[in-house]
């Protein structure tokens, strides 16, 4: 059966320290208080080792929010998918809608930095989603059927397993606005018969398929209980230890 996850993405947010503090409060909740879902914690790149030592992993995993689409070399400023699993870390989220929006990645740029990722080991949280202009024309079907084709249904089936999907309609990440738990439903169910379609049922019954954008403790447990939805990828919302606890509690 699929897993259920609840992810935080901190985003630009947080120092060092800040994190740190976080993490070790986040572990410790979670030490006292055993989560019924898998719980991952996508981090900046400067946090990821110290936090990979402060975290028991076997409760919490560890994701990074990018990797660069090269493997190695003169690539001033990157950080590869190899320099992001040595930290220790499990994940990473590729194709968020801020990078395809502000850093203009492409689906060919992500197609390169799935396979990257996978190359190395780190399993992906592969955002999709359609703005509020698709959303309006009714075009969010067609949308997210192409962020699949463009970036991960070139995947072998035993490596989509690795992926687990985000959906997040970016009219509802950062806005308060939250898409209803039948308009999630709806075009979760959609992402699944396409990943049925092509990879079969099994692997799309096995696929997790996570909602993000203005997802709260108040609206999670609603959301979670449709049959399509797997958990969350949490934004604003991930960087409270008691506000990401009571999203990770609506599993409960
Ligand atoms: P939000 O962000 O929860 O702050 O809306 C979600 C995301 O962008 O992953």
């Amino acid at each position: 059966m699929r897993k259920k996850i609840v992810a935080g993405n901190w985003k630009m947010n947080k120092n060092l320290q800040e994190g740190i503090e976080l993490a070790k409060e986040l572990n410790e909740a979670l030490a006292a208080d055993k989560p019924n879902c898998d719980v991952v914690i996508c981090t900046p790149f400067i946090h990821l080792a110290k936090v990979s030592d402060i975290i028991d992993h076997s409760v919490i995993g560890l994701g990074a929010e990018n990797c660069a689409d090269k493997a190695k070399g003169a690539f001033t400023g990157e950080v590869s998918a190899e320099m992001v699993k040595s930290t220790g870390a499990e994940y990473v989220i590729l194709g968020h809608s801020e990078r395809r929006e502000y850093y203009n990645e492409t689906p060919e740029i992500l197609k390169e930095k799935v396979l990257l990722a996978l190359e190395n080991g780190l399993k992906v949280i592969f955002c999709i989603g359609e703005s509020l202009e698709q959303r309006e024309a009714n075009q969010q079907n067609e949308v997210v059927k192409a962020e699949l084709e463009g970036s991960v249904f070139n995947l072998s089936a035993e490596d989509f397993q690795k992926i687990v999907i985000a959906y997040e309609p970016i009219w509802a990440i950062g806005t308060g606005k939250t898409a209803t738990s039948d308009q999630a439903e709806e075009i979760h169910a959609y992402i699944r018969s396409v990943i049925e379609q092509k990879y079969g049922k099994e692997v799309a019954d096995n696929t997790s398929i996570l909602y993000g954008g203005s997802c709260k403790a108040s609206n999670a447990p609603e959301l979670f209980a449709k049959p399509d939805i797997d958990g969350g990828l949490i934004g604003g919302a991930s960087l409270k230890c008691a506000d990401f606890k009571g999203i990770i509690d609506a599993w409960k």
